[in-house]
């Protein structure tokens, strides 16, 4: 589908497996969260405009590439996108940060937000979203409208896991935001859990229930 790139490396496939395995611990669901927000945290990234600085390195002058522009914004979308968030602030320290509150409710499955606080010159800036899980969309949505409502212009949106309904509701709800993510599982259940999936992310994440 247009705008959407499934990230197949070994490794992050590898890594989701083991997450989606019900007898994972919750310290191991974190860490390998945190170890592959590093490998999509590569992806999304990966058309970051670059511009050549003058350095001395121990041998002789050179121009060499560095990012351009301000510093991006990582929008986690709490609880769960939090997971997402600290190792992609490992990889881009210098990034903002902007925190979207919002949580589904179980029987309507709209999101009801509870927060929110982002950098105020959003629209100067990329804007990376980050939930691990697209399942009906409506939360990646909403986010996403109040960051434009904001002033955000150039956005993606970074998951783990996503559901086909998900995917192609978000992409017609924002055709400008590119979604990158490791999977796009079978559909949602009834309870608007993405099957075969690997259940409560933000649960899994902090050990609620
Ligand atoms: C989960 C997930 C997404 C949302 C996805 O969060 O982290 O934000 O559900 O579902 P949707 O695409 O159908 O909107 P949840 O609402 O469970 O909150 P939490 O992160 O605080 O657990
Ligand atoms: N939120 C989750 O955490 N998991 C799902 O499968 C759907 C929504």
């Amino acid at each position: 589908m247009q705008g959407v790139t499934v990230v197949d490396h070994p490794l992050v496939q590898h890594k989701l497996t083991i997450m989606r395995k019900k007898e994972t611990s919750t310290a191991s669901f974190r860490r390998l969260l945190r170890e592959i927000s590093l490998l999509l945290g590569y992806e999304v990234t990966r058309e970051l405009e670059l511009t050549s600085t003058r350095i001395d390195t121990p041998l002789e002058p050179m121009d060499a590439p560095t990012l351009e522009g301000k510093k991006l914004v990582f929008a986690s979308v709490l609880r769960a996108g939090n997971g997402l968030l600290e190792g992609l602030l490992d990889l881009v320290p210098a990034a903002r940060v902007a925190h979207v509150g919002l949580y589904r409710d179980p029987d309507t499955l709209r999101p009801v937000e509870y927060f929110f606080k982002a950098p105020s010159d959003l629209a100067d800036r990329l804007v990376i979203v980050v939930d691990p899980m697209l399942a009906t969309a409506n939360s990646a949505i909403a986010a996403v409208e109040k960051l434009k409502e904001r002033g955000a212009t150039n956005l993606r949106f970074l998951c783990l896991l996503a559901a086909p309904e998900g995917v192609e509701k978000f992409r017609a709800a924002h055709p400008d935001v590119p979604v990158v993510t490791a999977a796009i599982d079978s559909h949602l259940n009834d309870h608007g859990y993405i099957v075969p999936g690997l259940g409560d992310a933000g649960d899994r994440m902090y050990g609620t229930k």
